[in-house]
């Protein structure tokens, strides 16, 4: 069956000496990857200091970003082939704070989720309503069209590696989270549709975490429900004792 896996994303924070304290205080206490993934993904800055790091350690790393093109003039970028290279086992793409400061679009979503496959880092993939949305019950069709945009084109064998992140722009840094049923409804829904689009084998394999304002107090609620298998977290992925508590959530 699918393994957890709880990803932290740190955002804008973090210095590169802050990222190597931050894998020392929980290198040893991590748990065993067969059990719960753990993941940090961290600024592009911190990235090389975080891979050389968690080397040998059962921490995952990730971006937070990654251009589709690997190489060539796109001043400011970073090549998914260099994430690679280094180590970097994820990439977050989609995040609605790049899609919404940054203007990230579906198509760039999709354009970076094939680079990424082709360069061996895999895809968390970002989607989630705004509350004018949700308001308008369109939470759904909104969601279904996100995952449909980004997944265009690639195979039944990447989708079944591939991550997707469920968070509800209302709850992200708010403190407000989605009901455990809220996000259990949205997350079950994102896999019927890579059931429609690929199979059901596909479904089953692929991995859906719910984000936006998750914390240890709630994770555990969080994780009973059968179609959520992990977690993305912000705030409390900066602490490392939340971290651990969060990753150690069966404990
Ligand atoms: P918070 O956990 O701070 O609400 O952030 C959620 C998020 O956006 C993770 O990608």
């Amino acid at each position: 069956m699918r393994t957890p896996i709880i990803a932290g994303n740190w955002k804008l924070h973090m210095n590169p000496e802050q990222t190597a304290e931050f894998v020392k205080a929980v290198k040893g206490k991590l748990p065993d990857p067969s059990k719960v993934e753990s993941v940090i993904a961290a600024p592009a800055v911190d990235l090389y200091v975080l891979a050389e790091n968690a080397k040998g350690t059962n921490l995952h790393t990730g971006a937070e970003n990654a251009y589709f093109e690997v190489e060539g003039a796109f001043t400011g970028e970073t090549s998914p082939k260099v994430l690679n290279e280094m180590g970097i086992d994820y990439c977050i793409i989609g995040h609605s704070e790049r899609r919404g400061y940054f203007h990230e679009t579906d198509e760039d979503i999709n354009k970076k989720a094939k680079a990424l496959f082709a360069n061996g880092v895999t895809p968390i993939i970002c989607c989630g309503e705004s509350l004018e949305t949700r308001e308008a019950n369109k939470q759904e069709e909104w969601v279904v069209g996100q995952i449909k945009a980004a997944l265009d084109g690639l195979t039944a064998e990447q989708v079944s590696k591939v991550v997707i992140a469920y968070e509800p722009i209302w709850a992200i840094g708010t403190g407000k989270t989605a009901s455990a049923d809220q996000a259990e409804e949205m997350c079950k829904t994102i896999r019927e549709t890579v059931k429609d689009l690929y199979n059901e084998e596909t479904a089953e394999n692929v991995r859906i975490q719910y984000g936006g304002s998750v914390k240890p107090a709630n994770i555990k609620e969080l994780m009973a429900k059968p179609d959520i298998d992990g977690g993305l977290v912000g705030g409390a992925s900066l602490d490392p004792e939340s971290y651990l508590a969060l990753v150690n959530y069966q404990d």
